[in-house]
């Protein structure tokens, strides 16, 4: 059983990446027989999407690549970075190229969205948007969790959630991520 995350994020420094990380190892250790590959969307940069561009190219390799990447992987975790109550502009970029290929984006898979911020916000706004949509681009969504105040919740040297009730939460949500045989 395979499972692709990744965080909506192409900062190198991304809390999201750090989070979505940490999420796969715990799965790893919660649950027998599930392999994940963390990958980075800095590595499906493309131009700024307009029509115009997808005249002139087409649909580049790496929008298939990212597509192929979902297309052969058992289930996804996501972690939404949010920028002024949205996705970040690199997510959403590589999003609409992929959305060109096929608007089921997700291809049926079984999902986790999560979301974190240095704020108390979470980034449970860009979140509640995600989970709202993800019906309409193909993903199943088996569970979401947003994490507050990122700095005070995780402890970066030690790779840990520290905050037991939000670690909790995440071990609910990784158990509970059915779909998954
Ligand atoms: C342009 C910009 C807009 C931002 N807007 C929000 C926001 O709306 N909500 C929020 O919680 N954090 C916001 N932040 C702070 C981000 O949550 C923070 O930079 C976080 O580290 C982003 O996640 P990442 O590290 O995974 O990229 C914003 C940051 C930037 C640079």
């Amino acid at each position: 059983m395979k499972v692709l995350a990744l965080a909506a994020s192409n900062s190198r420094k991304s809390i999201n990446k750090t989070l979505v990380t940490y999420a796969s190892e715990q799965l790893k250790e919660l649950r027998d027989n599930v392999t994940v590959e963390v990958i980075d969307i800095n590595d499906y940069e493309l131009p700024l999407f307009s029509t115009d561009r997808e005249e002139e190219l087409g649909q580049p390799q790496l929008a298939h690549d990212f597509y192929n990447k979902i297309k052969s992987a058992d289930g996804l975790i996501i972690s939404f970075a949010e920028h002024n109550g949205s996705y970040t502009a690199a997510y959403k970029n590589l999003f609409d190229w992929v959305s060109r290929i096929n608007i089921k984006v997700f291809q049926n898979k079984p999902s986790l969205f999560l979301s974190t911020s240095p704020g108390q916000g979470g980034a449970s706004s860009v979140l509640k948007s995600a989970e709202t949509s993800a019906p309409f681009f193909g993903a199943e969504i088996k569970g979401t969790l947003s994490i507050p105040s990122f700095f005070d919740n995780f402890d970066s040297d030690k790779n840990q959630l520290t905050n037991k009730n939000l670690n909790r939460k995440l071990c609910e949500v990784l158990i509970n991520f059915h779909g998954l045989h």
